[in-house]
C-alpha cells in the first residue's frame, strides 16, 4: 500500500477545493443553459433546435414554436405538442380560442359542457392525422392519446397568450373550483416578471 504523506494529504485536499469550485461555476451556468425556455430572435428558426420538455407531465414533449413570454407575440401563441400512448392533457379550459391539427398518430378528444355547473359525462371524438378541430371558449376539454401504439403528435394555435389554464380533478368537479395554472407549466421557464396571482 502506498502511505499518503500530509504533503500529499494537503494537496489533494485543496485538489478536492479547487475542484468543487469548478463545478460551483460551471453550475452557475448549466442552470441557465438547462432552462427550456426558447427565447431566440431569428427570423426563421429550426423546429428540432427549439427546446421540448414534458414540465413534469408524463409522456408529454412541449415545443412552444412562437410564444408570448418567449419571442413577444401579442395575439396567437403556436405549440407542438407530442403524447406518448396513453398520454394526455389535464381536464381544463380557458377564455382563449384553440385550434389543433393533428400531424401524426390518433386519440381521442373529450368536451365537457361550459354551461352546466360542472363539465359533466364529455362528448367524446376520435381523433387522427389530419384531423382539425377547435375548441369553443371556455369549454372543459382534455386531448388524449387512446392509441397503444403511436405518438400523437398536434399542433396547437391559441388566441390572446400568455394563456390562463383553469384545471379540473375530473369531469364533475365545479366550474368554480378549477384551479388556476398561471403561468402554464412552459411558460414558467420563460418567466421574467413576477408572477401574477390572479
Ligand atoms: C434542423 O435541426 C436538425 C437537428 O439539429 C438538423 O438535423 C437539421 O439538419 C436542421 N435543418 C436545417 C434545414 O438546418
Ligand atoms: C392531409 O390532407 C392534405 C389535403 O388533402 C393532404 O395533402 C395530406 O397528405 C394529408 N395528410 C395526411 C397525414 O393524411
Amino acid at each position: 500500500m502506498r502511505s499518503t504523506s500530509p504533503m500529499s494529504m494537503s494537496m489533494s485536499m485543496s485538489c478536492q477545493i479547487v475542484l468543487h469550485l469548478l463545478f460551483f461555476i460551471a453550475s452557475l451556468f448549466s442552470t441557465h443553459a438547462s432552462s427550456l425556455c426558447s427565447k431566440d430572435g431569428s427570423v426563421v428558426r429550426n423546429i428540432s433546435e427549439i427546446p421540448s420538455g414534458n414540465y413534469g407531465r408524463d409522456g408529454l414533449s412541449h415545443i412552444t414554436i412562437a410564444g408570448a413570454v418567449a419571442h413577444g407575440m401579442k395575439e396567437v401563441e403556436v405549440w407542438l405538442h407530442t403524447f406518448a400512448p396513453g398520454a394526455r392533457t389535464p381536464i381544463h379550459r380557458h377564455s382563449c380560442e384553440e385550434v389543433f391539427v393533428v400531424l401524426k398518430g390518433a386519440g381521442t378528444l373529450l368536451l365537457g359542457s361550459s354551461s352546466s355547473n360542472s363539465p359533466g359525462t364529455p362528448l367524446e371524438f376520435k381523433i387522427h392525422a389530419n384531423s382539425t378541430f377547435t375548441v369553443p371558449i371556455n369549454d372543459p376539454h382534455q386531448v388524449w392519446n387512446t392509441n397503444e401504439h403511436e405518438d400523437l403528435q398536434v399542433f396547437v394555435i391559441i388566441s390572446r397568450p400568455p394563456i390562463k389554464s383553469f384545471i379540473y380533478k375530473d369531469w364533475s368537479m365545479p366550474h368554480v373550483a378549477a384551479k388556476l395554472k398561471y403561468p402554464i407549466f412552459w411558460d414558467e421557464d420563460c418567466w421574467d416578471s413576477p408572477k401574477d396571482e390572479l
